[in-house]
């Protein structure tokens, strides 16, 4: 019998980090035209429940379309990649990450899982449970910021980074390449990078998926100035801004903004910010970027990542591309 081996989970997140960067992200953002505040910090507990209520709202189709691509190319990851490490980068409940667990283990090669995730919580009871699932698995979380993070991810092996859900999308522009540079200067030839990403399609479709008639997304959004308001005492009067969601063409993405329907002047005492807001002003909350075929292969080989094989669903409204540092 096959020993359960103890996780271990490695953190490289100092207990002041979230408080300080928290900090810079507001005062950086809300200094920006339009005044922006990033989405990383949208999901504390009551975000994450949201953000879970999100992935089952029907016309929030990414989730299911991701899940059923992976189903459908598990076996050939694992046989094209013949992976020893997979690492899962803003990992939470590792979820999907099962599929890809089962196909890779049964396929023989795989020794050892990274978790990365910056809740610690949420990542030690993941790796609890992957150990008791895959005796003699080495589960190696790592509670970090994948943005920051990179460098410090175990090496050796044939290793697949896994960053799914279309998280990327998140990312604006010089962010994005940023993040793909640091990947691959943490990954070897020969190491593999597995991306979801979403793709563009109608606008009527894509706002759909982001203004459901529930208002989850819209409680979902204005979570974060209930975030600044008790982490940061500030004193935003939340009922006074409304959800506006729009579709930007230009720049294929959705663009999330809360609109100011009155005037108000906010004080954020953890930062030391005082601004004030007029009437109608909007503050940006989370991009989603849609993607293209042909641009994700280029972006990818711009950062030095060779698209091996891009597979979609069969309606072609998700990807998940399978490329190697080269
Ligand atoms: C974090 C990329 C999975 O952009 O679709 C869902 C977040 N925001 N609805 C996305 C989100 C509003 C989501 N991902």
């Amino acid at each position: 019998m096959t020993t359960v081996r103890q996780p271990e989970v490695e953190v490289l997140l100092d207990p002041d980090w979230a408080a300080t960067s928290l900090v810079a992200d507001v005062r950086r953002g809300l200094s920006q035209q339009p005044r922006t505040l990033p989405p990383k910090w949208l999901y504390d507990d009551r975000g994450s429940d949201l953000f879970d209520q999100i992935t089952r709202l029907p016309a929030y189709y990414p989730t299911e379309r991701e899940r059923s691509i992976l189903q459908a190319h598990a076996a050939d990851i694992a046989e094209l990649t013949g992976a020893s490490m997979l690492v899962e980068l803003g990992s939470g409940t590792s979820d999907k990450t099962r599929m890809l667990l089962d196909a890779l283990w049964a396929g023989g090669t795989l020794e050892t899982f990274v978790p990365v995730d910056v809740s610690e919580g949420t990542l030690r009871s993941a790796a609890e449970l992957l150990s008791k699932t895959y005796p003699g698995l080495q589960v190696q979380g790592v509670v970090g910021d994948f943005t920051l993070h990179l460098g410090h991810l175990p090496r050796g092996g044939r290793r697949v980074v896994a960053f799914l859900g279309g998280t990327i999308g998140n990312l604006y522009v010089e962010e994005r390449a940023a993040f793909l540079g640091a990947l691959v200067d943490s990954l070897e030839p020969g190491d593999w990078l597995l991306l979801g990403t979403d793709l563009v399609k109608s606008s009527d479709r894509l706002i759909a998926a982001y203004d459901d008639p529930g208002r989850v997304t819209e409680a979902f959004i204005g979570n974060c100035l209930k975030v600044l308001n008790e982490s940061l005492g500030a004193d935003f009067d939340t009922d006074a801004f409304s959800y506006v969601p729009f579709w930007d063409p230009r720049m294929d993405r959705m663009d999330l903004r809360l609109r100011a329907e009155m005037p108000q002047r906010v004080s954020i005492p953890g930062a030391d910010v005082v601004f004030d807001v007029a009437c109608g002003e909007e503050i940006r909350v989370e991009i989603s970027t849609k993607f293209r075929p042909d641009g994700i292969r280029r972006e990818l080989a711009d950062a030095g990542l060779a698209v091996r094989k891009l597979w979609t669903d069969p309606d072609g409204d998700f990807a998940v591309t399978l490329a190697e540092r080269v």
